[in-house]
């Protein structure tokens, strides 16, 4: 693996998996992979799992960590190639990155999508740009349309959850108050749909079909209540149209998940990635019940994020 951007990077899952639960067992066992190593860390936009999971993912390898919060802490940035630079913005990203890259070992970067231009996004022009001026090996911690670490993180809660070989997964659509990006369930599905011992099933509304690239021919069942027959685990997430780039075109308040949703689930474990919107996207019911592995789940951001770095830092 020479970067980690998706799940295409990822030479054999089951190896990263299995590397995974065994740092978790032992998370300080490999303190001279990141000793004199850095981990810089740059964020387009807020975050809250990402940022602290990663930070405490390098200190557990022995590693230095950096943050930087792009626009914020430093010069505004440029993207635009060949750009007469004499407005707003102070430095170009060709300079930004590279000299980043003289500062650590391995760079994490979290960008955005405009939601308005499907193109710009879906052809991740700025993660694009970052990648060809780094000099070092690049970690997304999440671009404009893929968040692979919250996959990582999400596959080792299932496995090591699991009470039987083969399990049902389901992702949902749920409703919320904003339009948001396709990155989440555009990972768990390049991510789930790709693992032999699962059975992946995605259930959303007509109007809200993910990226065929990404769902890669993975069963979708309209009725929600139907996907979520047999589901041993389930996961639940907004997402904006992909079709009508960026829109809200349906937000039925019935697609918020209660316990009476999963009466037909095989007493279904509960997942989401966070930041969630209680009573809106799921119930409180659900997100406080036994079966919620929402806490757990993001626990494990640290374990796929110090796998990755492991494996990073050990080139
Ligand atoms: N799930 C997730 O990536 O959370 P943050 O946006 O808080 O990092």
């Amino acid at each position: 693996m020479k970067n980690f951007t998706s799940f295409a990077d990822v030479d054999d899952y089951r190896v990263l998996l299995n590397k995974a639960l065994e740092i978790k067992a032992d998370p300080f066992g490999y303190q001279h992979i990141g000793k004199n190593k850095t981990v810089g860390l740059i964020f387009f936009n807020p975050s809250l799992r990402t940022r602290l999971s990663s930070i405490k993912a390098a200190y557990n390898l022995g590693a230095q960590a950096w943050v930087l919060n792009a626009g914020a802490d430093s010069w505004t940035l440029e993207m635009a190639d060949g750009a007469v630079m004499n407005g707003g913005t102070q430095e170009h990203i060709k300079e930004a990155i590279a000299v980043m890259s003289q500062y650590c070992d391995v760079l994490g970067v979290r960008t955005f999508p405009t939601l308005k231009d499907r193109d710009e996004d879906y052809q991740e022009v700025v993660f694009k740009k970052i990648m060809q001026y780094a000099t070092v090996p690049v970690i997304s911690l999440e671009s404009a349309t893929l968040h692979p670490l919250q996959s990582f993180a999400d596959l080792i809660t299932v496995a090591e959850t699991k009470q039987k070989e083969r399990v049902k997964v389901v992702l949902t659509w749920a409703p919320h108050v904003r339009a948001l990006p396709q990155c989440v369930p555009n990972s768990f599905c390049d991510w789930f749909s790709e693992i032999d011992w699962i059975d992946f099933v995605i259930t959303h509304p007509e109007g809200y079909e993910l990226d065929p690239k990404f769902t890669k021919g993975a069963r979708i069942e309209y009725d929600q209540r139907k996907a979520l027959e047999g589901a041993d685990f389930v996961q639940a997430k907004n997402w904006s149209s992909y079709k009508d780039y960026g829109q809200v075109i349906s937000n039925d308040p019935n697609w918020m998940l209660t316990p009476e949703h999963l009466t037909g689930s095989n007493d279904a474990k509960f997942l989401h990635c966070l930041p969630v919107r209680r009573n809106v996207e799921v119930s409180d019911a659900i997100l406080d019940s036994p079966n919620s592995l929402i806490i757990q789940e993001a626990g494990n951001r640290v374990f796929s994020m110090q796998t990755v770095l492991h494996e990073l830092l050990s080139l």
